[in-house]
């Protein structure tokens, strides 16, 4: 007998999700939510900012998540009330491509919270920074993706356009509450060895500026179910070869957690404003 996640075992990874939302409905007590948010590296301490906690609970409680393979990555939901009064799904449990369980897990997240009800979903991570004038500790807002996984949450001939996946509404809305903010296209790489020098370099040369191991199937799943999306990456440091030092993990979680402040205020404004 094998014991198969049930997204491997499902028909429709879109019913597993609607399973997961009534799950979260039942555990929150909250029906439904407006705004999801995945917190990466560097970005967990901004619910406490978003707004009142009303629940939180173990991700591995709802159907369809897994435990988070990483230290510095939080395996909670939560459901938040904003001052205005919206719901908020905070989600702190991110599955990776690179844990190789397949698509359907890693934007098993983005579907359940289209399920929850939320139309606006907003993706953070921490990633690493080409332009030269960047610095370690920098959020940046995500203008578009490269996905170069070669790999699609989409299943069969679901043909999805991708044009202006990273909305430039939001991404004006955020600049309204920090006008300094640049921004970028990111390159999704498999992950989980970091980038050789030459991998930047052609990720430069093919149009991108941010390089990470996340987000961009997930932005493609979050348009599939209707979501508008707003990305963010906090730059937790140079890109391979942009920079001189070799690249840790370590340094890369020390950058998260200087920036924290900074980056989860102006992750709750903007939040705020949506
Ligand atoms: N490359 C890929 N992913 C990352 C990096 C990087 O330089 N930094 C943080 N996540």
């Amino acid at each position: 007998m094998t014991n198969a996640h049930p997204l491997e075992a499902a028909a429709s990874p879109f019913e597993v999700a609607r399973t997961a939302a009534s799950d979260i409905a039942r555990l929150t007590g909250v029906e439904r939510h407006d705004i999801a948010v995945t917190l990466g590296s560097g970005w967990g301490r901004a619910a406490e900012l978003i707004g009142e906690t009303v629940a939180e609970i173990p991700a591995t409680e709802v159907t369809g998540f897994s435990k988070p393979a990483l230290e510095g990555h939080v395996g909670t939901i939560r459901s938040l009330r904003t001052a205005g009064g919206r719901h908020v799904l905070v989600i702190g449990a991110r599955t990776h491509y690179y844990e190789g369980h397949g698509v359907r897990r890693v934007v098993h997240s983005v579907r359940t919270a289209a399920a929850t009800g939320a139309t606006t979903m907003v993706l953070t991570n921490g990633a690493g920074g080409i332009r030269e004038t960047w610095r370690a500790g920098q959020p940046v807002l995500i203008s578009d993706h490269i996905n170069l996984t070669a790999d699609s949450p989409l299943e069969g001939a679901t043909f999805i356009d991708l044009t202006d996946l990273y909305s430039a509404r939001l991404r004006e809305i955020a600049r309204s509450v920090d006008p300094s903010l640049d921004e970028g296209v990111y390159c999704q790489f498999r992950g989980p060895h970091y980038e050789t020098p030459a991998e930047v370099r052609m990720a430069r040369a093919i149009g991108g500026d941010i390089v990470g191991m996340s987000t961009a199937l997930e932005a493609i799943a979050a348009r599939e179910a209707g979501m508008e999306v707003l990305g963010f990456s906090l730059i937790t440091n140079l890109a391979a070869g942009i920079s001189p030092d070799p690249l840790s993990h370590e340094e890369v979680i020390d950058a998260g957690r200087q920036a924290e402040p900074v980056i989860s205020g102006l992750l709750a404004k903007v939040i705020e404003r949506l």
